[in-house]
């Protein structure tokens, strides 16, 4: 969450919780190198949403960046192949596809990253 200071007005916010994807879900070249359970672990970015009177001023991008360095991080504990996105339409899709987000199959509107892009995105933003 940001947190406007010294006023305690949120102008943006996202939520990470555990989840699953099915493997039919992924894109084959991604599905190609994973083990074969129907389930496989993720991470959920919730909705990520930036106030009306902030936007434009990439804390967007700020915040989804914030995100995928903390979704790789918990990597280290939890297994987690990709970062899924369930976007509410399609501007917010688009949004997700700047950044490298994949639609998944049967599904423009869930998408998804995988964490080995998230670990070369951090590396290159030296994060
Ligand atoms: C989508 C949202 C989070 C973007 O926040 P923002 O702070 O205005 O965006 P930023 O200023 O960080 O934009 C970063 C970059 O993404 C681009 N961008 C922003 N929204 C975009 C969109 N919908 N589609 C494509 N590109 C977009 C910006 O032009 C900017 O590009 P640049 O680096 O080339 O200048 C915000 O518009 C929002 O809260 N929307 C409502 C909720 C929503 O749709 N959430 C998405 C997930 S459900």
């Amino acid at each position: 969450m940001l947190i406007d200071f010294p006023e305690t007005e949120v102008i943006a916010y996202y939520t990470l919780s555990a989840y699953t994807v099915e493997i039919t879900e992924l894109n084959s070249s991604l599905a190609k190198g994973l083990p074969r359970y129907p389930l496989l672990p993720a991470t959920l970015l919730g909705r990520l949403a930036v106030d009306r009177d902030y936007r434009g001023q990439h804390l967007g991008e700020l915040m989804l960046i914030d995100a995928l360095k903390k979704a790789l991080e918990a990597t280290a504990s939890v297994a987690s192949l990709a970062v899924i996105a369930e976007a509410i339409d399609e501007t917010a899709a688009n949004f997700y596809r700047k950044y490298g987000f994949q639609e998944c199959q049967d599904n423009s509107s869930k998408l998804y990253l995988p964490m080995k892009s998230i670990n070369e995105l951090c590396q290159s933003l030296n994060i």
